[in-house]
């Protein structure tokens, strides 16, 4: 596609979507390819800045992508049900196990950390691994990149930040 195609597809999408392309537009319409991570707004930034260093980089649109893997058993918004595991939202700085009302494995219960991103990393590195007999049935998500963009994503999501 053409640099003038692609602006004018640009253009067209961004009727339907301003708010983002407005943050997104000036990269995009300049020469070269479209830019791969699209700047978070201010608001969900000031939250990834409250995590260490390499999230505050992260890209947040691969991190909802990757979240895709979690949403048949986790709702994250607040006031969301539990579903086969607990809800999310809130989930950085709740202690391990702890969300009323769900019923965890014995496993996971006599953990007694409080979930920031270092534990979620190790977590989602390996579920099995982490807490040997949990009943979170999902593999993992071995990549370094996707595990940190999802982390990102988790921090802004379940504070009910706007990404
Ligand atoms: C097949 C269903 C399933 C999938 C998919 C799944 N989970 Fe879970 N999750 C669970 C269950 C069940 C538990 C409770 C584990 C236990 O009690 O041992 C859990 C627990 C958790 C916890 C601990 C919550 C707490 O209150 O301590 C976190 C964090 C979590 N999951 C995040 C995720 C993320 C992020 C993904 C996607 C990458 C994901 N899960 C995918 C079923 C799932």
């Amino acid at each position: 596609m053409s640099k003038r195609n692609r602006s004018g597809l640009y253009a067209a999408l961004c009727g339907l979507a301003l708010a983002a392309c407005h943050r997104a537009a000036p990269e995009a319409l300049s020469a070269g390819p479209l830019p791969a991570r699209v700047a978070p707004s201010a608001a969900a930034q000031a939250l990834l800045d409250q995590l260490p260093p390499a999230y505050r980089q992260a890209d947040l649109q691969n991190g909802r992508l990757h979240f895709n893997l979690c949403r048949a058993c986790h709702t994250i918004t607040p006031g969301g049900p539990d579903m086969t595991g607990p809800n999310l939202y809130g989930v950085f700085g709740r202690k391990v196990a702890s969300k009323a009302g769900y019923s965890y494995s014995a496993a996971l219960s006599k953990k007694d950390w409080t979930w920031d991103a270092e534990h979620l990393d190790g977590w989602l590195k390996s579920p099995r691994t982490y807490a040997p007999g949990t009943k979170m049935s999902f593999y993992g998500i071995p990549d370094d990149e996707d595990r940190r963009d999802l982390i990102a994503y988790l921090k802004v999501a379940s504070s009910g930040g706007p990404d």
